[in-house]
């Protein structure tokens, strides 16, 4: 791990660079860093829906939060289509692979809630249809702002553009359940500036996602971590000695690494209701390494930074690879130096028998680490699946000065509040 001094100048901060000598650390199916397998007959929260990235409701401090005893999360969620005749394959069965690789396009934000903090009850759509200015309603955060039930929900409005945006509302609790009410005024935020973050017009695989605000533990201000990648036209990135690091002899060939540039942004608020937001350079950058860094959040701990951002094997570069999973860094202040977790960075991965069995990996304060199942082999040879578009077993983890360790597994969505707000 090092610093960039040339790339942004004079800026309040340079940005730590996840190296490819850090990657090549990575080491696959350690059962410390392993996600323990999930068996194939998992049970379906919901048959009517596909559900993948799971926020649960927090506060700005990262405290996953209940209200009046319920606990609440929100999910991308897409309808499954068994009966349209678009997913049936040529023996007229549903074709459910396909129906699931399309769901991001249509993406919808919905809430669920339970007492038990498992087994979630449907809630229903966050905004009603045409609230959203875009398509897609990609991932973000809710955040429960105080004891009067109002909620700050942060996400991003995708196709056409990626544009951070949030709207307020309101979660309202009976003896029965838990409703939403507002949602109805879409407040754009920020793009991509093409000076720090790339854009669409730079890269058509562009990312600017995912935004998750939080209070600084020590300065007290409000700053918001997003997915992005580095500025610049789509090959003109350099991977040079910073970016591949202390390498043996034989790793220094690079190959098209170039086109692998995935960095965690960060922004700060200019007012305190987050309303008003400035943009600064990315705190992490993983240019030669890998093209994705998504859904970043942090953990406050032991007076230290634990940022966690989750990653795929198939957006690494040449030369480095590593398991689908949840990466992590440490430092002592915001803006870094952050070095790797366990070394190479992975804190959470698959199963190289299972690779594709769960993702977006949420780490919270208390350890405990939600995500969802992806697909599950059903026998030997791993030529059958069993899609899931569900949650995934909660894992159990230790996080102790500059590693991890994987501890416990609970149940299937095993998401318990760390606080509980009585409304008033
Ligand atoms: C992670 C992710 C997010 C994005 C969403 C789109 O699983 O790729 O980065 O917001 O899914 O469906």
């Amino acid at each position: 791990m090092k610093t960039n001094p040339e790339k942004f100048g004079a800026t309040p901060h340079q940005p730590s660079l996840w190296t490819r000598a850090d990657a090549l650390k990575v080491r696959a199916d350690d059962p410390t860093t392993t996600q323990p397998l999930v068996r194939a007959d998992f049970p379906v929260l919901n048959n009517d829906v596909f559900i993948w990235d799971t926020m649960p409701l927090r506060d700005l401090d990262g405290n996953v939060t209940s209200v009046d005893g319920w606990s609440v999360i929100f999910t991308l969620t897409a309808d499954r289509h068994p009966n349209d005749p678009q997913y049936l394959d040529e023996d007229g069965n549903y074709d459910i692979l396909r129906d699931w690789n399309d769901r991001h396009g249509r993406a919808k934000m919905y809430y669920w809630f339970s007492r038990t903090g498992k087994n979630w009850e449907f809630g229903g759509r966050v905004m009603a249809e045409g609230v959203s200015p875009t398509a897609r309603e990609w991932a973000g955060t809710p955040i429960l702002l105080n004891d009067r039930g109002e909620v700050d929900l942060y996400y991003t409005a995708v196709t056409p553009g990626a544009t951070i945006v949030k709207v307020r509302g309101r979660v309202v609790t009976t003896e029965h359940g838990v409703s939403m009410v507002g949602f109805e005024k879409v407040k754009p935020l920020f793009e991509a500036d093409g000076n720090m973050y790339q854009t669409e017009a730079q890269n058509a695989f562009w990312g600017f996602r995912d935004p998750w605000p939080f209070r600084d533990p020590k300065d007290g201000k409000l700053y918001m971590l997003f997915e992005g990648n580095v500025a610049g036209e789509r090959g003109s990135h350099k991977v040079g000695e910073a970016e591949i690091g202390d390498v043996p002899p034989g790793y220094e060939d690079v190959g098209n690494s170039r086109y692998q540039t995935a960095c965690v942004g960060i922004a700060v608020a200019r007012d305190a209701d987050g309303d008003d937001w400035e943009m600064l350079p990315p705190l992490l950058t993983a240019v030669g390494v890998n093209d994705q860094t998504e859904r970043p959040h942090f953990v406050f701990q032991d007076g230290k930074y634990y940022l966690f951002t989750i990653s795929h094997t198939f957006t690494y570069a040449d030369g480095v690879t590593g398991p689908d999973g949840v990466y992590g860094f440490v430092a002592d202040s915001l803006f870094g130096p952050y070095v790797p977790l366990n070394g190479s960075g992975l804190v959470l991965g698959n199963p190289s028998s299972q690779p594709f069995q769960t993702y977006s990996h949420y780490v919270m304060p208390n350890g405990l680490v939600t995500s969802f199942i992806d697909s599950v082999p059903t026998d030997e040879t791993g030529t059958q699946i069993r899609v899931g578009g569900t949650e995934a077993p909660t894992v159990g983890m230790k996080i102790k000065g500059q590693q991890t360790f994987v501890v416990a597994e609970y149940d299937y969505g095993y998401i318990p509040p760390m606080l509980d707000v009585t409304l008033k």
